[in-house]
Order: structure tokens, then C-alpha cells, then sequence
């Protein structure tokens, strides 16, 4: 082997932090990761992963107490490791901007242990002057200057596809104005620049695997914390725009998904993130754009085109609800079938969830509704209990059951790969509408649908 173990601390066991950890540790660095949550604590020392993600199992079973070690004891995961990765939450504060409160707190107690040099990486995602704030925190928590770098190193996963996505980057952003810590962060990212881990044959059964190593991009600080937000509130200004154009296809009977595969084949537009839906959701777009226009605000910055990327966002629920109001003409005491809770497919998330906002718009409307999602029903009946107008369904066929129409609203596989005939059966009315595009038009035609769908001809 190459390259050369590096003992990493990563603080926060949440989305990011916990596949930062275990990646780190299947990259062959010995990782203490940190949460002061207890309870999460055992569990992931227990094995049990938390979130629904694929490959985390596999690894967390792999490295568990041994190459990462679960602990409450951030004193002690500072003194022992070469690179501090932050990664807790960062919230939405009430005006918009990231509340950096949990990093704040994460800067003051890594300064009460830190005796010796430490790399302090924000691979949470935070705005621009993150690592000043930082140093300054040290610093006037008693820190030599001397005895730490801050860099920025932001994390571009997406749930569902997080190891994955972890393991195979696009790009590695390390954001240093330090050559020391620039060099650190070489080291602990060389197994993939490198092409090392790729040629390895105890690789992760059944994960894709690329031929080319990912480029590693070394910048200022500053840009990397801008590289972050800027990237996705791009991919959301994506999607918003192909939403607006799907809008404009149902006005004048076009197909939006040739129009986006027209786009796409623009190698300088690309195919990528012109799904039209129910707008996007999430952890991470919603509140990075919020962010990022929060940031631009504040440096005085006319970044109007972030609010009308919000603004489209908002609309395109109303929209979906304005097309089941469409086919069923009044929604007062209707019965829905709704199909998909998860902001997306692959993960039992909900948080900022399109498909639940719609479940609520459509209650406050008096529709009754039977929601199934493959993962994220749990924790829905946390914000939404079952009650007289809302029941959890064992299975898509039992949430049909007497429906008056079925809606989509998560893009999971299963959902396209429905037995139409029983579906067919067990709605009352045969009228579908597909908030995700997830089947051919022509089909269900044939199997006798109403189906309405986005940026596409409706078909009777
Ligand atoms: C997103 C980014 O894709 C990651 O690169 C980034 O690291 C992450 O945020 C983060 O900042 O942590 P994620 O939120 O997991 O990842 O989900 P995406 O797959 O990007 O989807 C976000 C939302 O956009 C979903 O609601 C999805 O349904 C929607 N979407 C996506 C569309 O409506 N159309 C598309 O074409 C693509």
C-alpha cells in the first residue's frame, strides 16, 4: 500500500458524517467518529446504521469498533487524530441563513483539548467566512495560531447513493490556504486520487467501480465554501427550470421529456437534473438556496434569481394539487391513494418532502387519504399521526383499495414496476396522476387509464 493511514476524528454521526467515517475507514484510515447523542452512539456501536443507505450496513458490519470507534468523548478524538472533520447539522435559522451554532460549539470544545497541530475540516455545508469564524473561536478559546489550519472540504453525496457517491466523486474540493493542511488532506484523499482503492480486489460487493481517479481540486478556502453552496443551488436552479419549461410543455401540448432530452444532448447543458416533478426537497436543496441567498444579502449582492428558483419551487406543489383538483373536480371528501412519502426514492428521509407538503395541502382540502412508501413511514407518523382522514397502507394495492384516484409522489423503482391490472381493480375510478413521470403514457392508455402526469399530454 501507498498511501498512509491518517487518524481522522469526524464529529456528527448523522448523513454525513457517518459515511464519512466508515468511507474513511474502508479507505484504510483509522477513524474515531463523534456524536453527543448517546443513544446514537450505542446503536452504531450495536451496528444498527440509523438511516436506510445502501453499502452503509456492509461497512458499518466491516469497521465497527474497530478501524471506527463510536464515541461521546470529543477531548479524546482530538488529542488522538491528525484531522478534525466537522460535520454536524446546519440548520435553517428563522431569516434564512445556516444556523452555525452546533459548529460554533463543536470550534470551542475541540480548543479545550487541542494541545498539538490539528487540521479542522468543514465538510458540513456552511457559507462563505465559515473558517474564520472558526479560527477566531479557537483562538479566543486559548489556541496558538500555530497549532491549527481550518479548510473547507465540502461533501457532494446524495442520499441514497452515499457510499457510493463517497467512494466515486466527481471531484475531491480541498479548500486550503495552508500547504500543511493542503498536504494532510492529500494524504487522507490519495487512495482514490491515486487510483489505489479502485484496484483493490476487497472491494464493496456489487458497488459500481470507475477506471478514473477523481481529480483532486485544491483552492482557497473561501471558494471551496462558495463551490458547495453555488453547485447546489445550481442543481435546484436545474430543476427549477425544467420544471417552469415541463409548465410551459402542459400550456401548449408539448412532451417536456423530449424537450429536456433535446437540452440535454447539449454537452454544455448535460442530461443530468432536468427530471421535472413536484419540485425538489431535502435536507440540503432547500435550505442551501435559502442560504446562499441569505449569504449574497449580505454581502449586498442582487441574487434575485435564487428567490424565483425558490419561488417555482413553491408553485410546483400548488401545481400538482391544482392537476388532482383537475381530474376530480371537487376534493372535499374524496379518497386518495398516495404512493411515496420520501422527498425521493431510495431513502426513508422526509425531511422538507414535497410528497408530504402535498399530503397536507391535501387534507387542509378535505380529501382522505392511504399513503404506502417502501421506507418512510415511520418516521412520517412522527409529524403525521394517523387519524380519521389519513391511514398508513401495508402495500401500493392496499392504499388503492376504493381509491378515487392514485397519486405518485416519490420516484422509488418499485413504484415504476406497479401491477397495473390490480391496481386497475382496486381503484374505484382508473385515474392516476404521476407526479414523478415514472411511467409511458401510451401504456397506461392501454390499460385503460386517465393519466395525468408533468410536462406531458395527459391521456383518457
Ligand atoms: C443533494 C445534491 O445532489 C448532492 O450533490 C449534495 O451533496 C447534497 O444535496 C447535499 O448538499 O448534502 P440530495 O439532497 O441527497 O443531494 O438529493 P438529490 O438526489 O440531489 O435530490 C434533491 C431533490 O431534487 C429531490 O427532491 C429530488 O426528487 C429532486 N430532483 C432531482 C428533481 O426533482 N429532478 C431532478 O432531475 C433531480
Amino acid at each position: 500500500i501507498m498511501s498512509k493511514p491518517i487518524p481522522i476524528a469526524v464529529v456528527g454521526s448523522g448523513y454525513v458524517g457517518l459515511v464519512a467515517a466508515v468511507c474513511f475507514a474502508e479507505m484504510g484510515h483509522p477513524v474515531i467518529c463523534v456524536d453527543n447523542d448517546e443513544r446514537k452512539v450505542a446503536a452504531l456501536r450495536g451496528g444498527d446504521t440509523l438511516i436506510h443507505e445502501h453499502y452503509l450496513p456492509e461497512l458499518l458490519g466491516r469497521y465497527r469498533n474497530d478501524r471506527v470507534r463510536f464515541t461521546t468523548d470529543l477531548g479524546e478524538a482530538t488529542r488522538e487524530c491528525d484531522a478534525i472533520f466537522i460535520a454536524v447539522g446546519t440548520p435553517q435559522s428563522e431569516t434564512g441563513d445556516a444556523d452555525l451554532s452546533y459548529v460554533e460549539a463543536v470550534a470551542c470544545e475541540i480548543a479545550r483539548s487541542l494541545t498539538s497541530y490539528k487540521v479542522i475540516v468543514e465538510k458540513s455545508t456552511v457559507p462563505v467566512y465559515t473558517n474564520e469564524w472558526i479560527s477566531r473561536a479557537l483562538e479566543r478559546n486559548g489556541v496558538e495560531r500555530h497549532l491549527f489550519d481550518v479548510v473547507s472540504n465540502p461533501e457532494f453525496l446524495r442520499e441514497g447513493t452515499a457510499v457510493a457517491d463517497f467512494l466515486h466523486p466527481d471531484r475531491i474540493v480541498v479548500g486550503a490556504d495552508s500547504e500543511r493542511a493542503g498536504a494532510i488532506l492529500g494524504d487522507i484523499y490519495a487512495p482514490l486520487t491515486s487510483g489505489e482503492y479502485y484496484q483493490r480486489a476487497d472491494g464493496i460487493p456489487g458497488m459500481c467501480s470507475v477506471s478514473e481517479p477523481p481529480p483532486l481540486l485544491m483552492t482557497s478556502t473561501k471558494s471551496a465554501e462558495i463551490i458547495k453552496h453555488a453547485s447546489n443551488a445550481f442543481l435546484a436552479l436545474k430543476i427549477s427550470f425544467i420544471n417552469a419549461v415541463s409548465n410551459l410543455c402542459e400550456a401548449t401540448n408539448a412532451n417536456v421529456e423530449q424537450v429536456a432530452r433535446g437540452m440535454g444532448l447539449d454537452s454544455r447543458i448535460g442530461p443530468k437534473f432536468l427530471r421535472p416533478g413536484i419540485g425538489y426537497g431535502g435536507s440540503c436543496f432547500p435550505k442551501d438556496v435559502a442560504a446562499f441567498r441569505s449569504v449574497a444579502d449580505q454581502l449586498g449582492i442582487d441574487f434575485n434569481l435564487l428567490s424565483e428558483v425558490e419561488k417555482i419551487n413553491v408553485q410546483q406543489k400548488r401545481r400538482f394539487v391544482s392537476k388532482v383538483r383537475s381530474a376530480l373536480w371537487n376534493l372535499r371528501g374524496k379518497r386518495l391513494a398516495v404512493l411515496g412519502l420520501a422527498f425521493k426514492g431510495d431513502t426513508d428521509d422526509i425531511r422538507e418532502s414535497p410528497a408530504i407538503e402535498i399530503v397536507h395541502m391535501l387534507l387542509n382540502e378535505g380529501c382522505s387519504i392511504a399513503a404506502f412508501d417502501p421506507a418512510a413511514i415511520e418516521r412520517t407518523r412522527q409529524v403525521l399521526p394517523e387519524g380519521n382522514n389519513l391511514r398508513y397502507a401495508t402495500d401500493a394495492y392496499n392504499a388503492c383499495a376504493d381509491a378515487d384516484a392514485l397519486l405518485i409522489l416519490t420516484d422509488w423503482t418499485e413504484f415504476s414496476e406497479l401491477d397495473l391490472r390490480q391496481i386497475n381493480q382496486s381503484l374505484r375510478y382508473p385515474i392516476i396522476i404521476d407526479g414523478r413521470n415514472l411511467y409511458d403514457p401510451a401504456v397506461m392508455s392501454d390499460h385503460g387509464f386517465t393519466y395525468l402526469s408533468v410536462g406531458r399530454p395527459a391521456v383518457h
